[in-house]
Order: structure tokens, then sequence, then C-alpha cells
């Protein structure tokens, strides 16, 4: 049992949540799992709990997935106070259903709450109640290799107001998505354009979190990256606009000469839970994994001198995503002859069979529902 807000939550009361299943005829048709895309599908339910200062959090239900209705002023609209998180339920090969890490992805959450002055979430009870959701539209979660059913757990300020303040009133909700690779490349290396026109993110702001208005701020490079031929953005530091930070939805990694280097925690780049995983694997196999700053100058010096072998993302959506190329200052820069490296194809294989239940992971990762 947990605390909250002056409020004692058991799992028994969140697990006993109202659920409101579709009818038959209000059931969707299931979509072709070999062209799923990313995010253009919804499943038949949702959760949802609502916050107030006086109740905490309360009123949790399944219900069928259906709109909203918002104030409009509803301060989420007006000024932002929103985050979200990115998980994945996977199909096994035996049809059992695994999900990966998912206390980390409410724990992350309750960081992007804190640092927006949002209220936190009752974490066992938030994963029970999404394991719920997930029983219940678990035909929605794919068999084919490579599909996942995408989960999307989101908080906004609902209270109706206009003074520039933390809201007094929240909403809760995790939707479903079923999904195929992230990129339209799949898991083959990715062209990747180097802004030093924009910044994602500066030191003692909200680049460590997940909140919307980081994405709504990266839509202006990622568009001119796409018009121009390119999948992704990397990110420079905002300051010196030198060292490298991450990519549009992805960490990022480099192999140059023996190491596995990857930017730190600084306060500005997102801690992926896949990041992470990719960390702990790399030590567990002895290999030299750096957490150190690395200025775009560094890695380009490497890719004249030969000793980069290998750059990929981590991400959730992305899984590992391996980097053919990189533009910087109207240059490309060809990483690995363009093709995916040995040890990002190691991580891929490694971190999807954990994901799918194939192999059991030291830190037994992966759960089963
Ligand atoms: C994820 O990897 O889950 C993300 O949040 C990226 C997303 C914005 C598509």
């Amino acid at each position: 049992m947990s605390r909250l807000n002056g409020m004692l939550l058991s799992e028994v009361e969140i697990m006993d949540i109202q659920v409101e299943r579709v009818t038959k005829k209000e059931a969707k048709p299931k979509p072709d799992q070999n062209s799923l895309g990313f995010g253009r599908y919804f499943s038949d339910h949702m959760l949802v709990m609502r916050y107030t200062e006086d109740q905490g959090w309360h009123d949790a239900k399944i219900q069928p997935y259906r709109n909203f209705s918002l104030d409009p002023a509803a301060m989420v609209l007006h000024y932002g106070q929103a985050i979200f998180e990115g998980m994945k339920a996977y199909r096994a090969k035996d049809g059992g259903i695994y999900l990966f890490r998912p206390a980390d992805n409410i724990e992350r959450m309750n960081c992007s709450a804190a640092r927006l002055c949002m209220p936190q979430l009752p974490v066992d009870e938030v994963v029970a109640a999404l394991k719920e959701l997930l029983r219940l539209d678990q035909a929605w979660i794919p068999s084919v290799k490579g599909a996942t059913l995408y989960i999307r757990p989101t908080m906004i300020a609902t209270e109706a107001a206009l003074g520039v303040r933390s809201a007094k009133e929240y909403l809760f909700f995790v939707i479903l998505s079923p999904v195929g690779a992230y990129y339209p490349e799949g898991f083959n290396p990715v062209k990747i354009y180097v802004t030093d026109k924009y910044v994602r993110a500066v030191p003692g702001g909200v680049g460590n979190i997940k909140t919307a208005g980081n994405y709504a701020a990266s839509i202006m490079a990622a568009v001119e990256a796409q018009q121009a031929g390119f999948t992704q953005v990397l990110w420079l530091d905002a300051v010196e606009r030198r060292y490298i930070e991450e990519v549009g939805t992805m960490n990022i990694f480099f192999v140059i000469g023996e190491e596995l280097i990857t930017p730190p925690l600084s306060g500005s780049i997102l801690p992926g839970i896949t990041r992470d995983s990719v960390i702990q694997l790399a030590k567990e196999w002895g290999l030299a994994v750096v957490e150190r700053r690395i200025s775009i100058d560094e890695v380009l010096a490497a890719q004249e001198n030969g000793a980069l072998k290998e750059i990929f993302g981590t991400g959730t959506a992305a899984v590992i995503s391996p980097v053919g190329s990189l533009h910087y200052k109207g240059r490309d820069f060809l990483i690995n002859n363009g093709k995916t490296g040995d040890l990002s194809q190691k991580f891929f294989d490694e971190i999807m069979d954990i994901q799918y239940g194939d192999k059991v992971a030291s830190c037994a990762w992966a759960i089963r529902l």
C-alpha cells in the first residue's frame, strides 16, 4: 500500500477499478499486423484516473477508448502541464505476454511529474491497473515479430483556470496502439542531420523529462531535416553547440576504438530505459562503456581517422537503431559504410530476445503478464 497526497491507496482499491467493456458492436476491427506503421491504430479500451487535491487519485476506470470532454480553460491547453511515457507489451512465441521494466517507466513519469509540479503516481498500483487493461485488450497485442502493442501513459492538467501556477486537477490515462517499426527504415541504418541551428534543451530546463513541450519544440528541426532527406535530428548542447545530446526520439551511443561511449545524464537529456539496459548489458559483456561528454568534432575526427566503428540510437519506440550517416555543416559522413554494425546487431538481438521472453535477463527485466 502507498500513501499519496494524504490518501491511502491499496492495490486492492486500484485493482477494484470499474470496468466498462465495449459492446460487440463497438469493438473495432484489428488492423493488418504487417502494415501497422507507428501510432495509427488504438485498441478498444483505455485506463483513466482522476486527481483532485482533496481526493488524491480516484475514479480509476477501464472504459471504451473514447474522446474526452475538456473545459476550454483546462490548464494543459494553455500552459502545457503534460507528461507521458512510452512502453510496450510483447507477444512471446508461446502466446504469453511480456512487459519490459514497466515500473521504471512509471518511476520516470514521477520524475517528470515532480519537475512540472504534478502529482506523483502510485507506481505498483498503476502497473497493476495497466496489466488489467492489457489482459482485457490482449487480442490487440500483435503476434508478428517486430510488431508490439505500444503503451502510452499520459498525465494532463485539467483544472479550468488561467493563472500561471500548478493545476489542482489532473487526468491520467493509458492508451494502447499496435505498432510496427518506428522508422520507415525498420532496423536498417538511419540518416541523421546534426543541427547547430536549433537546440532541444538548456541546463536547468526540462530536457531530462518526458514532457509534451520538448517534442513540440523539436518539430521544426525535424521537418527541415526530413525535407532535406534525413530521418532524425541529432541535438548538440545549447551552450557551446558542440557536445552531443540525443537524437529526436532516442539516446545515442558511439563505438570508438574499444570504447562504447554515450553522453552522460547531465540534466538536459532523457534518461532512457533502453539506454540504461544497453549500459548494463555492455558491462555484463565486459565492454568498456563510458558515460562522458563527447563533441561532434571528436566523433567526426574519429570517423576520419577510422576509429569510429558504429553509431546507434536506443529508445522504446525505436529499440536499437543503427546510424548509417551523419550530416553536419553541409558535409556527409558515412558510418560503418552505411551498414548495421556488429555491436548494434548484438544489442538489438539481445534486447529483442529479452523483451519477447526468449531469453531471461540477469536483472529480470521482462515481466510475464
Ligand atoms: C518512445 O521511445 O517511447 C518515445 O517516447 C518516442 C516517442 C516520442 C515516439
